[in-house]
């Protein structure tokens, strides 16, 4: 009876393109759910040859006639909100249409970001490279049970819960010399809570469990990657969500047992924001061509992106955490033209290989790398060349996934749908 829910997700380091595949998918769902994250995220859409950078708001915002979530697993800036709605409004998208947000999702404030900020700069060198868009510091009040959400902007007491929980902050912040440095930031917030309070709240689990029952198709926006989960990513170097597929059902309130398909997005190689080991990172000129070639600087921080070669156990291990049913391969044009790709199938950790994911890669980790041919122009109308079709046999083949997307550029357009040559 019914129908159930697929989820798509970053199977690496983030960025993967996730906002650009379920912008293309969007038109077979019905409703695009965003299940954690905040505006950490920045969710690039291209299409009629301009650019949309989405932090809060899903991906399914484009599409008319599609239901966007913000889950209660998100965590949201009310002023990035707002400049965010404002944006959409000046491309022609009133998000009152079809933007709902759940009661539960948790509110960041301004001293949450005052916070990030000097956590992180406590940190000195071992800092995570946070986006210091408040994110850590919010989760933190959720699980410490002092968070303030959605839901409380419609009770009469919500000035009181505001200003306990500001005052609270204040007093750590005073702790590192920071105290009062959000007072006009405050302002500016109180203004945007307004048109938050504004917009239509749901219960996120009640909603989308009638939309199930109803027939609708649901699709689970994620963001970040897998190997920035919070339980599962190279600890402590990540961000402060489930980004796995589990985050799904508690970041909406849908059981396991609803999930059908789980896409995973992953790129041609590898790249990653902010600081935390990297196996196959490169620091020479084929990583500096990757990142000028794929443009790789971040959607919402500008910082450049370090680049390096496919990894492949660490592709194995999203696919296993996460139960992927299929991926989807982004930026296969921007290694076009190089002669020879190399792609990890392993690591050396203390002169003992291994195809598995260890613990700990902050320690002495090698990677094992496989020299294979490369490919040249790539076009989304024509058949995908020899060494494209060997590269992505070669991933199939390694992590018994089929891979049913290749995105051959930045535009809807570019995009080519692939038969699965295998089963998984
Ligand atoms: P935070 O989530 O802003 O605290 O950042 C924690 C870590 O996750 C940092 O290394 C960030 O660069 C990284 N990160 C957070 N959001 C994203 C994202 O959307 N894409 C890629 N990296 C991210």
């Amino acid at each position: 009876m019914g129908s159930r829910m697929d989820v798509l997700l970053g199977a690496q380091w983030g960025d993967e393109g996730k906002g650009k595949v379920v912008d293309v998918m969007a038109p077979d769902y019905d409703v695009i759910a965003r299940f954690q994250g905040g505006p950490n995220a920045g969710h690039t859409l291209i299409f009629e040859g301009k650019k949309h950078v989405l932090h809060t708001i899903p991906s399914g915002v484009f599409r008319e006639g599609t239901v966007n979530l913000v889950g209660n697993g998100v965590v949201i800036d009310p002023v990035i909100f707002l400049k965010e709605v404002n944006a959409l409004k000046a491309v022609g998208v009133d998000v009152r249409d079809n933007l709902l947000l759940s009661r539960r999702a948790h509110l960041i404030l301004p001293t949450h970001r005052a916070l990030d900020a000097a956590s992180e700069a406590e940190k000195g060198s071992s800092k995570i490279g946070s986006t210091l868009k408040g994110i850590g510091p919010t989760y933190m009040d959720k699980t410490g049970r002092n968070g303030m959400r959605v839901g409380d902007l419609e009770l009469p007491d919500r000035m009181d819960r505001f200003r306990s929980l500001t005052e609270k902050h204040e007093r750590l912040l005073g702790m590192y010399d920071r105290a009062g440095a959000t007072k006009e930031a405050e302002e500016e917030w109180l203004a945007a809570v307004d048109v938050l309070r504004s917009m239509r709240t749901v219960d996120s689990e009640h909603y989308l469990d009638q939309a199930l029952r109803d027939g609708k198709r649901v699709l689970a926006e994620g963001a970040q990657g897998t190997l920035l989960d919070i339980d599962f990513g190279t600890y402590p170097f990540v961000t402060s969500s489930n980004t796995i597929c589990a985050g799904a059902c508690t970041g909406l309130g849908v059981a396991p047992n609803r999930i059908a398909k789980v896409v995973g997005i992953f790129k041609a190689y590898c790249t990653r924001v902010g600081s935390g080991p990297f196996p196959t990172e490169l620091h020479d000129a084929d990583g500096e061509h990757i990142r000028q070639v794929g443009r790789e600087f971040g959607s919402t921080t500008g910082r450049p992106r370090r680049c390096g070669w496919l990894d492949l156990p660490a592709l194995h291990y999203a696919v296993m955490i996460n139960g992927i049913t299929e991926l989807a391969m982004m930026k296969a044009d921007v290694l076009s033209g190089m002669d020879h790709l190399q792609v990890c199938i392993g690591y050396t950790i203390n002169g003992e290989f291994t195809e598995r994911m260890p613990y700990d890669i902050t320690g002495p980790i090698e990677p094992v790398l496989k020299t294979v041919e490369g490919w040249n122009e790539l076009r989304a109308d024509d058949p995908l060349p020899g060494g494209l079709e060997r590269y992505i046999e070669l991933i199939e083949s390694y992590v018994k996934v089929p891979i049913t997307l290749v995105s051959l550029g930045p535009d809807r357009a570019e995009t080519v749908l692939r038969q699965a040559t295998m089963a998984n």
